[in-house]
C-alpha cells in the first residue's frame, strides 16, 4: 500500500513536483558547466597546438627559406678605350644557400652603354642546376660594332680618356628553388651590373661590387 501511494503521489503533490523540477534545473546547469568546461579545454588544446605549430613553421621557414643568388662582375674589359670596341666579361654567380639548389633557365645577357644596347648574347649559359653553396662563372664577349669613336663615345676628338664608365651588363633568366615542401614556382630574374674600365681597359675596382637583382 505504501509503495503504490509513493508511486502515484508525485503527480498529486505540487511540493514534490517543485523539488523535481529544481533537481532537473540543477542537473541541466551542471551539464552546461561541464560541457562549457570541456569546450574551453578543447579550445585551449587546439589553440596551443596551433600556436606551437605556428612557431615551429616560422622557425623552419627562417632556417629553410631560400636566399636569392648573388652576382658580381669578376672581369670586364674593353679592347680599346671606346665603347664600340669588343668587350669581354665574366660574371660570378653564387648560390648562398647551404641546402637549397637552384634551377636556372637559359641566361640571356645584354650590354648597354649609356642605356644604349651595344651587344647581346642570347644564351650566355644554357639551362643548368646550381648545387647549394656553389659558385659558377659565366664568360661572354661581344664583337663591338666596329665604329671608332662616334656618338656616345667619350673623349672622341680630344685626348684619350683615362676611364670609360656608363656600361651595364644585364642578365635575364627564370629560376626555381629546389625545395620540395614549398616554393617550387619559377621566378623571373633580372640582374643588372654597372661597369666601367680604367686606362688599361680593365674593370675598375669600384665596380667589383654585388650586382642588383630583381624578381617579377
Ligand atoms: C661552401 O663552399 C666553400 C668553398 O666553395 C667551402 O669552403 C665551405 O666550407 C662550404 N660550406 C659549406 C657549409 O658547405
Ligand atoms: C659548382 O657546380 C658546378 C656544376 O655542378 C661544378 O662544375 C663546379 O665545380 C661547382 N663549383 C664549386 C666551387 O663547387
Amino acid at each position: 500500500m505504501a509503495s503504490s501511494s509513493s508511486s502515484s503521489a508525485p503527480h498529486h503533490h505540487p511540493h514534490l513536483d517543485r523539488i523535481r523540477s529544481q533537481v532537473a534545473v540543477h542537473a541541466r546547469r551542471f551539464q552546461d558547466t561541464l560541457t562549457s568546461r570541456i569546450a574551453r579545454y578543447v579550445c585551449g588544446i587546439v589553440l596551443t597546438v596551433l600556436l606551437v605549430s605556428g612557431i615551429i613553421f616560422f622557425i623552419l621557414w627562417l632556417a629553410l627559406r631560400p636566399h636569392r643568388p648573388r652576382f658580381h662582375l669578376s672581369s670586364f674589359s674593353l679592347s680599346a678605350l671606346n665603347p664600340n670596341s669588343p668587350i669581354s666579361f665574366s660574371v660570378l654567380d653564387r648560390n648562398p644557400n647551404h641546402n637549397i639548389g637552384i634551377f636556372y633557365d637559359a641566361i640571356d645577357a645584354s650590354i648597354f652603354f649609356m642605356d644604349r644596347e651595344v651587344g647581346s648574347i642570347p644564351a650566355l649559359s644554357p639551362p643548368f642546376y646550381q648545387p647549394a653553396n656553389n659558385t659558377t662563372e659565366f664568360r661572354g664577349a661581344i664583337p663591338g660594332n666596329g665604329a671608332s669613336g662616334g656618338e656616345g663615345s667619350p673623349g672622341a676628338g680630344s685626348q684619350a680618356p683615362d676611364r670609360v664608365t656608363g656600361f651595364r651588363v644585364e642578365l635575364k633568366s627564370w629560376i626555381r628553388f629546389k625545395v620540395t615542401t614549398f616554393d617550387t614556382q619559377r621566378h623571373k630574374m633580372h640582374v643588372s651590373c654597372d661597369a666601367g674600365v680604367g686606362a688599361d681597359g680593365q674593370l675598375l675596382p669600384e665596380f667589383r661590387r654585388r650586382c642588383s637583382i630583381y624578381f617579377f
